[in-house]
């Protein structure tokens, strides 16, 4: 469960011990903290069901509470519920937003049930530059006046009208902003070039359950015809496939033979394809994937939008290369910085080179401990995957980032039979701080 002290933690890790057994997936957090953010949107009381026990979902529940909604949040049972039966604030509270960036999601919905926000420039994961300029040109298109001031955003839309709106980039987080505000728009909407990651799909479920009117789900076309309000629904947040990756990843790493439950193989297409070239044997179930290990081999990767291999995973994945007979190659199309994890790898004894964007990974290399610090939250959790094939003793410094995204990770890999431990960064001695 969630520590409040457990910016102050370290995990220990100790190498050589193969993953095996059963993990079941919670919620994915890149859909329910969306699906919390729809709360503004309904008219009565949202019930959200699989939310994961992740420390950005209390935070999300705090910027909703800073906006007026009634927020019941139970993370021993996974639910949430969400009440804005009165219309919610338009100005989101600055100390809750800026600690994550999945409160930018807050946008849309406060744009299209009060027409107006007014927000901090949200914070998060610091990969790259993550500009919002998508977002507010698209409601800037749909009759919204938008300010930047003081780190502050502040958007007024009295005539929220329809637009035919076209992506620079299928970015997830415009393409769902613009969704929410074309819910409860005048007229139609028309979002070409838009993201349609599997929480993206699952977000537009919900609002088609709460009677948002949407065609083209799934497809780069997304058509919304506004509706007059969205009603209470109950909806169970899909599956977290970024996690069922990394477990994936740490099993075929390790050595070992793991099964993950409630997964959509469907939804791991092509990460499935990579890792099945990567030597790696997977076998899927119609809810679960049995992953076990191989003769490691080289493969190229190219991070792309959905269809195309996550982003989210390419730091595992890094991982995993770097154990692999070879050289692959692995391009990172979405965030500049994500390579960033590299030079914590390479401290490690990984024999990786950074060109612009293209890495050049050559393995298998041996690994040894170290003490790894300031890592994302993938990151922090490739860091972990890396401690458990390297010899010695690894130090995860930062823990809170790995909080952020994989309820129990600490238990979990425990429970498949790691040498890993969650301690009080007090507790380490001298030669670790
Ligand atoms: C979401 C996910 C994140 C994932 C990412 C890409 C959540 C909470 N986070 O982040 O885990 O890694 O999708 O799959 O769902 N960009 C702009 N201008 C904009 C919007 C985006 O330049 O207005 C750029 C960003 O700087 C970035 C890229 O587009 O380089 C991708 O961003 P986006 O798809 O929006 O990702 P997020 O929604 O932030």
């Amino acid at each position: 469960m969630l520590d409040p002290t457990s910016s102050d933690d370290v995990f220990v890790v100790h190498g050589g011990a193969p993953l095996r057994g059963t993990v079941r997936l919670s919620g994915a957090k890149n859909s329910a903290l969306k699906l919390m953010a729809a709360g503004i949107l309904c008219d009565g009381v949202l019930e959200l069901r699989e939310v994961p026990a992740i420390a950005d979902v209390p935070v999300m529940a705090d910027v909703l509470r800073g906006l007026g909604l009634g927020v019941d949040l139970d993370l021993e049972a996974n639910t949430c519920k969400l009440d804005a039966s009165e219309e919610p604030d338009w100005h989101a509270p600055a100390d809750a937003v800026s600690r994550i960036r999945a409160s930018l999601s807050v946008l849309g919905p406060l744009v299209a049930r009060t027409r107006r926000a007014r927000l901090a420039l949200p914070g998060g994961d610091r990969i790259g530059a993550r500009g919002i300029d998508l977002h507010l040109r698209g409601l800037e298109a749909m009759g919204a006046t938008v300010w930047e001031r003081d780190g502050e955003v502040e958007v007024h839309a009295d005539d929220l009208h329809g637009a035919l709106l076209t992506l620079d980039f299928p970015s997830v987080g415009a393409t769902e902003n613009l969704l929410f505000a074309a819910t409860l728009a005048d007229g139609e909407t028309v979002i070409d070039n838009a993201a349609r990651e599997p929480e993206i799909q699952d977000l537009c479920r919900m609002l088609v359950a709460m009677g948002a009117t949407i065609e083209g789900i799934g497809s780069p076309t997304l058509s919304i015809e506004g509706v007059d309000r969205l009603r209470p629904t109950r909806w169970e947040t899909c599956p977290d496939r970024i996690e069922a990756g990394t477990y994936a990843m740490a099993a075929a790493l390790t050595g070992g033979d793991v099964v993950i439950e409630r997964v959509r193989p469907t939804d791991l297409t092509l990460p499935i394809i990579k890792l099945r070239a990567a030597g790696v044997v997977v076998e899927e179930g119609a809810d679960s994937l049995r992953v076990k290990a191989g003769e490691l081999e080289a493969v190229d990767v190219v991070t792309l939008p959905y269809p195309g291999f996550p982003t989210d995973l390419q730091p595992q994945l890094m991982v995993l290369l770097s154990q692999a007979a070879g050289t692959s190659r692995c391009t990172e199309n979405v965030f500049e910085s994500r390579f960033s994890f590299v030079e914590e790898l390479r401290r490690m004894g990984a024999d990786i080179d950074i060109d612009g964007h293209h890495a050049l990974i050559r393995g298998p290399a041996p690994l040894h401990g170290a003490t790894l610090t300031g890592l994302d939250v993938r990151a922090g959790a490739a860091g972990t995957m890396a401690g458990l094939v390297a010899s010695g003793e690894t130090i995860i410094r930062d823990v809170h980032h790995v909080d952020r995204g994989y309820a129990d990770w600490i238990p979990r890999l425990q429970a498949l039979g790691a040498d890993v431990r969650r301690v009080p960064a007090a507790q380490l001695g001298a030669a670790d701080a």
